[in-house]
């Protein structure tokens, strides 16, 4: 039997197996020879493995993992580049995805600064690439760092300086300029690097920005020379001196310093000139050559940026109006249900494979038992009412270009016989009786901790990124972890070196894909993560509402743990001082301080919590904003009219300078602030001896 028929004599789920399999040698391989300069393979092994994962891909291309070697945009350089903290974040934008979001956009713009009148903003292309910081000092350039997190990048100097369109020095007398911008590759540059590298048995990129991508993350900067990478500059970073009053000064200042900047900007006078410039953009977007994918709108006053700042990760002036996305048809083959940490039943779309937008999708979300059935959470009527059925013909779609979601269902394809879906009312997983709560769209299993998949999700987003970020603890370890019963909760994580002895780090090392090194190294992971950060602590809970923001405002707030959790322990009632005051932080609402106080009130759950807290070591958690200014700590409450910016102006501005804002008076409040108008929470402050402040005398103090 030939090399070829051998394989395709191997059943589906053999080869699924093998695939999985082979994706995590060759990482590791690939980490070992890249990152630690310690390959664990011989070169002809590595080879023999890269031959079977090619022929294997070839035979079941609908197999094909996200994670395969072939299709890895090289490794992340967890050691090869050095890390750059960025002076200014990196932030992200807000999406819109139509004229009515964009139109709330704006006013909410308006809202924050209190105006009627029309802003003025610039619309330029959404360029499909990665976004490069580039410092310069006394006009060389001293450093180029990729966005990384936001808050840490990569220093990529050496292979920016290979960018044509990157300047090595420019003209001027600013000491400190940081330029912001876009690394991206045309069309038909992608095109033939693609033909280059197929002829030398190279990696073939899935698109222009994974090439530019990993052009750009080339270890060797001579690669990097080769590449025909470009750059649009976009905005700026740290500077010492602005070099403009606008958006648009600016981009013609980066012109006039020689940097490329986009040619389809323009200055918009308000709503109805930013969507026709959009769909101006949208019509040239088959002859530009490269891939954009929408359109980002920016205050163009820089004051007016400054004024309204940012709210978590993404700033209030600026938001990407995104192109609508690609679709495609493909069959229905079966509907799952998969149970999350929370107990919700989520539907899931078993697909044939298709290729939407460049990626195969197998998998979409189906979101709930209405969405099946063809409505919303109200009753009124989606798709025309039509619902979801096993067998279905139906359009598929990326939505934010990523996560995949049936649109639509082709009607007349619908094959006879198919049956309306009726959704559980038992956990598929632990048997226990599913509820759906008045006015909820999500159904849930009731087991709690007795049901295993809750318990290994909780355990998953416990690990994830945005939490203790364990590194080599991901999600397939700790199910796997789960189900061999080495790891049943938090805390036996913080265990397992000492529980494993090694007799059990023998076991653990006979565990697939785990190596001596991976075993040792994985214990070191884990005490690294002893410290820990307040707020990673609480969002790694996976406290129903409780995300990444709740997590940091509670953490920013409490500052400790002890204080945290007494506080939310003393609220337990729902009712007096203590839940008044968990309340009041702002951006937390009643429902998750109720979710916060019934998850701590539930003895199973704070008994889980109760045995981790001992192995660790927790980091108490700066308030946010300027921990310098003359406000930072101290709680401001603001009433009465302000008359000389909007409420949500004044907090913001509060927050970014360090203070924190509450509702109400207490003993714990420093200042009030209040103007015309106040009615009972001054007489409150003025009894309780807490120092009034008019809104002139506030705004001297923080210096404005
Ligand atoms: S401005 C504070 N302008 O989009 C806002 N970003 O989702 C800074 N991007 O990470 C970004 N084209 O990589 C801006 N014309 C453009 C852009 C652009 C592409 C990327 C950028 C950023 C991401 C935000």
């Amino acid at each position: 039997m030939s090399a070829k028929s051998k394989l395709n004599a191997r059943s589906e789920a053999e080869a699924k197996a093998r695939l999985e399999e082979l994706a995590s040698l060759m990482l590791q391989a690939d980490e070992a020879y890249h990152n630690r300069d310690a390959p664990v393979l011989s070169d002809a092994d590595y080879d023999a493995l890269k031959a079977e994962n090619q022929q294997l891909e070839q035979a079941f291309p609908h197999l094909v993992r996200e994670d395969s070697a072939s299709s890895r945009v090289g490794i992340a350089p967890s050691s090869g580049f050095s890390k750059v903290k960025h002076s200014v974040s990196m932030l992200s934008l807000g999406n819109a995805f139509d004229a009515e979001d964009v139109a709330s956009f704006v006013a909410s713009i308006q809202r924050f600064l209190g105006v009627s009148d029309d802003i003025e903003f610039t619309a330029e292309p959404k360029i499909d690439g990665l976004s490069l910081a580039l410092r310069y000092e006394n006009g060389q350039l001293v450093l180029a760092a990729t966005r990384g997190d936001g808050k840490t990048g990569e220093d990529v100097t050496a292979n920016a300086r290979t960018i044509k369109s990157v300047p090595q020095r420019i003209e001027t007398d600013i000491d400190i300029l940081e330029v912001r911008g876009e690394v991206y590759m045309h069309h038909k540059d992608f095109e033939a690097l693609n033909e280059t590298q197929a002829k030398s048995g190279q990696k073939i990129f899935a698109n222009p920005r994974n090439a530019a991508a990993g052009s750009l993350r080339q270890l060797d900067s001579k690669i990097t020379s080769k590449r025909p990478l470009m750059f649009f500059a976009y905005s700026l970073g740290e500077i010492s001196r602005p070099l403009g009053e606008t958006q648009s000064e600016t981009i013609s200042a980066f012109e006039a310093l020689g940097f490329s900047t986009n040619p389809l900007t323009k200055i918009c006078a308000n709503v109805d000139e930013l969507i026709a410039h959009y769909s101006d953009i949208q019509n040239s977007r088959p002859d530009l050559g490269y891939d954009i994918d929408g359109v980002v709108y920016k205050v163009n006053s820089l004051k007016l940026q400054d004024r309204l700042g940012f709210r978590n990760n993404s700033p209030r002036w600026a938001i990407a109006h995104k192109f609508p996305a690609e679709t495609a048809v493909t069959e229905l083959e079966a509907i799952e249900i998969q149970v999350g940490r929370t107990g919700a039943l989520s539907p899931v779309a078993r697909l044939k494979p298709v290729t939407v937008g460049g990626v195969v999708v197998s998998n979409a979300t189906l979101h709930n038992e209405d969405y099946i059935a063809g409505h919303d959470g109200n009753g009124a009527p989606i798709r025309g009412g039509v619902d979801i059925r096993v067998g279905d013909w139906v359009t598929v779609y990326r939505a934010g270009d990523v996560i995949p979601k049936v649109k639509d269902v082709v009607l007349a394809r619908r094959p006879e016989g198919a049956k309306p879906y009726v959704f559980p009312s038992i956990c598929p997983e632990c048997q226990s009786a599913v509820v759906r709560l008045d006015g909820e769209a999500v159904a849930r299993c009731t087991g709690g901790l007795v049901c295993p998949a809750q318990t290994v999700e909780k355990l998953k987003h416990f690990v994830s990124r945005a939490a203790f970020d364990i590194e080599g603890l991901g999600a397939k370890q700790v199910q796997a972890f789960f189900q061999d019963g080495w790891v049943k909760e938090p805390a036996d994580i913080f265990t397992l070196r000492s529980r494993l002895g090694s007799g059990g780090l023998q076991q653990l090392q006979n565990m697939e894909g785990w190596g001596e090194v991976s075993a040792e190294k994985l214990f070191d992971a884990i005490d690294d993560k002893r410290k820990i950060e307040l707020n990673r602590l609480i969002f790694a809970l996976g406290i129903r509402h409780v995300g990444e923001v709740g997590a940091l405002l509670l953490a920013q707030s409490y500052e400790n743990w002890q204080d945290f959790h007494d506080a939310v322990v003393a609220a337990g009632g729902h009712d007096g001082p203590a839940w008044d005051a968990l309340n009041e932080i702002d951006g937390i609402g009643p429902t998750m301080a109720a979710s916060l106080v019934d998850a701590l009130s539930d003895a199973q759950f704070s008994q889980v919590v109760d045995r981790l807290i001992p192995h660790l070591d927790i980091l108490v958690v700066e308030s946010a904003g300027d921990q310098q200014s003359v406000v930072a700590g101290k709680t401001i409450v603001f009433t009465g009219t302000l008359e000389q910016m909007t409420r949500a102006e004044a907090k913001a501005r509060a927050t970014s300078l360090g203070a924190k804002v509450s509702g109400s008076v207490s003993s714990k409040t420093d200042y009030l602030v209040a103007g015309p108008g106040a009615g009972s929470k001054l007489e409150k402050a003025k009894s309780a001896g807490v120092a009034t402040l008019s809104e002139d005398e506030w705004l001297e103090l923080i210096g404005r």
